[in-house]
């Protein structure tokens, strides 16, 4: 549970994540319009309302398989040390692999699962990230398509959470500690 009383101003509307998320789909339809083998792997838990928001607009036939990988936990600071909670179902050697993220910050998550993944030999990897803090970049990876860049904000919603809460805001609002106003 949050510790410190926050409110949450509106950064990106639903409405406009929604026109992004649509043309997101179409390129990456037209990425993989030549396989029948792609697997649409998200990342829990942060990513369960982009990727299937995403997949739902892709008219090809594709599996969906999730890997949960550590978090922030409580914290609005990421640990640097990435562990995996929870693997794949499926096998991916040979298979088509589009990797589903909620936001690259520092960019250890997305960097040491896609060395996991690609250590198994898929025929393609490739990434894609809703939100993208270059700012924050301490390791060098980018996704292959990126939904919004922002800046250093702490943000929640559209599945993205902070200490478990606000994932159910249908837009993505950035987190303003109330002890943190001018003047207090
Ligand atoms: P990275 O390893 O620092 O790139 O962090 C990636 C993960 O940290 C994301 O998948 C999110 O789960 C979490 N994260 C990064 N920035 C935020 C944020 O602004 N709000 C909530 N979670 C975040």
């Amino acid at each position: 549970m949050p510790t410190r009383p926050y409110v949450i101003d509106e950064m990106i509307s639903a409405k406009t994540i929604a026109a992004r998320v649509e043309a997101l789909s179409k390129d990456i339809h037209d990425a993989f319009s030549d396989t029948d083998k792609l697997v649409v792997v998200g990342l829990l838990r942060g990513s369960f309302v982009f990727i299937a928001d995403l997949v739902r607009e892709i008219d090809l036939p594709i599996e969906v398989d999730f890997i949960e990988a550590s978090s922030y936990g409580d914290s609005t600071e990421s640990s640097r040390e990435v562990r995996i909670l929870k693997d794949l179902r499926g096998a991916i050697h040979h298979r088509d692999v589009l990797v589903v993220e909620d936001i690259v910050d520092t960019g250890y998550t997305l960097k040491h699962v896609v060395g996991l993944l690609k250590a198994r030999r898929p025929a393609r990897l490739k990434t894609i990230a809703l939100l993208d803090k270059p700012s924050r970049r301490e390791v060098d990876i980018q996704a292959d398509w990126t939904g919004f860049e922002i800046p250093d904000e702490f943000v929640v919603g559209y599945g993205i959470d902070f200490a478990q809460r606000n994932r159910n805001l249908p837009y993505i609002g950035k987190v303003r500690f109330s002890d943190e106003e001018q003047g207090t």
